[in-house]
């Protein structure tokens, strides 16, 4: 037992040790601070009682390290900082897949399914096509590396170009083994592709207990999944009972120097019969292959049929039956079995032509309407938002649900206390579909709109031609509170792990109160906030640093000036050599440039002639953030300025967004459409209607995206 008294002692002894010249007893003050360390990751992660915080331990590890840098030859293999495993995951690594992880195309109906088989039927030159169907587990992809049968690399899907080296989380999932006799088959080296998710039954389990613990649900065993994949401690991974499906070998590599004996056949089997087939010339053969060695692939659960009209049978049949399986599906998986054809139907940059994802409809259910609260957004704007029952509903527990504005309200015939029934599709947010008027006992009552913010009190006006109420008041917690919010998010400066909940909590203690002061906060305050350790706030500094040197026009859209989005951002960016440009602009100049229009144009107009809002700029140009465009000042000296740009058809290297970023970052400009207006067109894989139209004008280059690439590198 350390008491907290205890350990800074030793803490303060060994750095004494470091500092001076007596090296003497160096060996004993590590093997110490060693004991402590050990003592406190049992108090914290087997016991669950720390005793000292996050913060201290992270002091006493970093310390430990540092000696045993400075003394290499003491280093043990049993010491906290070698562990391998059991560690928490300081951080996940970026792994390359050597195979890009495509998704898949989606269709709704039997219509668009006998549409795919026509392609395929076509591709393949065949009039009848073997399909292998299994279902489309929903929970989040893994990729897993086997070599010489040991499993040496998990990666997630990433953006399906680079994932990040999840191996000791995934190494807590029983159902995947961590070594599994691939020799056996001659196969040294495999990458097998799946699904980590987690069942309906320990989704539930896992939320019960969460509540216990005071903490907020999970909204569906998806993001549980995707979540606890992601989570520092392996052993929380462990304690989350998540389960794997595997269905796809992306590659392997075989050795024929491997020699199969006959002995070797019984050593690991799990589930094997000895098969005499090449088992990885179709894909019911590799989920067989996969079942054999251990994996639980949907050896069961797959079906293999000839021809579309089987297909659709069957799709229809297993969604009848989904609720009845012990986890989340969203839909069925349709494969083409025959290797040698998927080969010829070949792939897309998104998804392979060989298969197609059919989903299923979007689910329904009844709760009840308990309440209506107003929230005010960052522009003034109050939203209803109506609170629910919970009710579990296509894999999310829906308990809230916007209701817009008042005449949507009136539109829906919706009451508190009513019942109503609820929809929700795939993704998409859960909608309410209407009110059950049949199921009204009278208790139910009208849904009252404020006359005054439930924020700041003010009187809220409405415009003639707006369906919504507005708070005007600037200075309302909420919309302050909402602009912050706005102003760190991804797609405006992007300040990571600044986040949503933090700018609340921030405010909420008083360590922010505004815009400029996130460029001003009080770093030492944050020490007594629970759950910032040292690396928390280190990460959250640089990330504010960083936010300095965002382009302009992601500035501008972060100021969240009314009708400014990404695009008028830009526009206004590309127009102007310094933000406070705009400042002298008139209504008129505004509207001159494309996409702004009168609305736009007297929104802006206003934020550059309001005392406070400038008053905030020059804050914010005091802190040193990026007033300057200087994609102008590059093309000054150059570049791809004054041309236009088109992309059409599918790009084999780039996103179409990456290509036109980068286009546009060397100061090219995209269109919408084929005109004499365009300079050039880049054409990628299976080019339509707009390739057609190009040839037609002869000022028009065509390119192809390496041509686009040589000429943005020139
Ligand atoms: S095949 C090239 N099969 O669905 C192989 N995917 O919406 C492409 N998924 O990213 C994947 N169940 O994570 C395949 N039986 C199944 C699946 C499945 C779930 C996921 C997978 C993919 C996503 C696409």
């Amino acid at each position: 037992m350390y008491t907290q008294e205890q350990t800074l002692q030793i803490k303060k002894l060994s750095e004494q040790l470091l500092q001076s010249t007596e090296k003497k007893n160096i060996s004993v003050a590590i093997e110490s601070l060693r004991k402590v360390l050990r003592f406190h990751e049992y108090r914290y992660y087997v016991m669950n009682d720390p005793l000292v915080s996050d913060f201290e331990y992270d002091q006493l590890y970093k310390l430990l390290e540092k000696i045993e840098e400075e003394n290499p030859q003491l280093i043990t293999k049993d010491s906290p900082t070698q562990r391998v495993g059991s560690s928490l995951n300081a951080g996940f690594e970026t792994v390359q897949h050597l195979v890009p992880m495509l998704s898949l195309e989606n269709s709704y109906n039997a219509d668009d399914l006998i549409d795919w088989d026509r392609k395929a039927k076509e591709l393949t030159g065949l009039d009848k096509i073997e399909y292998c169907i299994e279902p489309k587990f929903d929970g989040a992809s893994i990729s897993l590396i086997y070599e010489n049968d040991i499993l040496i690399c998990a990666a997630t899907r990433g953006d399906g170009v680079e994932g990040e080296d999840i191996t000791n989380n995934i190494k807590q999932i029983r159902s995947i083994p961590l070594s599994a006799p691939f020799a056996e088959y001659g196969i040294q080296q495999i990458e097998i592709r799946g699904e980590v998710i987690m069942s309906k039954k320990s989704f539930t389990k896992y939320n019960d207990w969460l509540a216990e613990q005071g903490q907020s649900a999970l909204a569906n065993p998806r993001n549980a999944a995707s979540g606890s994949l992601r989570m520092k401690d392996p052993k929380e991974v462990a304690k989350r009972n998540l389960e794997a499906f595997l269905y796809h070998v992306s590659y392997y590599i075989k050795d024929d120097r491997i020699k199969m004996t006959d002995d070797s056949k019984n050593v690991h089997s799990v589930n094997r019969q000895p098969s005499t087939v090449n088992l990885l010339n179709t894909h019911a053969g590799t989920l067989q292959l996969l079942w054999e060695c251990g994996f639980r692939s949907p050896q069961k659960e797959k079906l293999v049929v000839h021809g579309i009209d089987e297909v659709i049978k069957h799709v229809h049949d297993f969604e009848e039956m989904r609720d009845t399986l012990p986890y989340e599906i969203d839909g069925m998986v349709v494969k083409v079995n025959d290797f040698a054809l998927q080969d010829k139907m070949g792939m897309t940059t998104h998804h392979p032509r060989w298969a197609i994802a059919f989903k299923f409809k979007a689910r329904q259910a009844t709760t009840k309407l308990i309440n209506v609260e107003f929230q005010v957004g960052r522009t003034g704007a109050v939203t209803p938002v109506a609170k629910l029952n919970p009710v579990y509903i296509g894999g999310v527990t829906v308990s809230s649900i916007s209701v817009h504005n008042e005449e949507y309200i009136k539109e829906k015939d919706l009451k508190l206390g009513d019942h109503v029934l609820i929809e929700r599709a795939g993704d998409v947010i859960p909608q309410i579909v209407k009110s059950l008027p049949e199921l009204r006992d009278g208790t139910e009552t009208e849904i009252e709109f404020p006359t005054h913010c439930p924020v700041c009190n003010s009187k809220l006006f409405k415009e003639e031609t707006e369906a919504v109420w507005r708070c005007i008041n600037i200075e309302c917690e909420a919309q302050v509170v909402e602009r912050i919010i706005h102003f760190v998010s991804k797609d405006a400066m992007d300040i990571k792990s600044f986040g949503e909940a933090n700018v609340r909590k921030f405010y909420e203690l008083k360590l922010l109160k505004d815009i400029p002061g996130i460029y001003h906060l009080d770093f030492n305050a944050f020490n007594s906030i629970e759950g910032f350790g040292k690396k928390s706030i280190d990460n959250l500094q640089a990330a504010i640093e960083a936010s300095k040197q965002q382009p302009l026009h992601r500035l501008i859209y972060a100021l969240g000036i009314r009708f400014v989005g990404e695009t008028t951002a830009k526009t206004l960016a590309n127009a102007i050599e310094n933000l406070f440009d705009l400042q002298h602009k008139s209504e008129e100049e505004l509207k001159q440039l494309e996409d702004v229009g009168v609305k736009v144009a007297q929104s802006i107009f206003q934020f550059f002639h309001n005392e406070q809002n400038i008053e905030m700029l020059y804050e914010l140009q005091k802190a040193g953030l990026q007033f300057k465009n200087e994609k102008r000042e590059a093309i000054a000296a150059g570049g791809l300025s004054g041309q236009t740009f088109l992309f059409t058809g599918t790009l084999a290297k780039l996103k179409r967004s990456e290509a036109e970023a980068m286009a546009e970052q060397h100061g090219g400009k995209i269109v919408t459409g084929v005109s004499a207006k365009l300079n050039y067109l880049v054409v990628g894989e299976d080019a339509g209607s707009k390739l057609e139209k190009a040839k037609k004008i002869n000022t028009i280059k065509i390119i192809t995206e390496d041509e686009f690439l040589q000429l943005v590198n020139q």
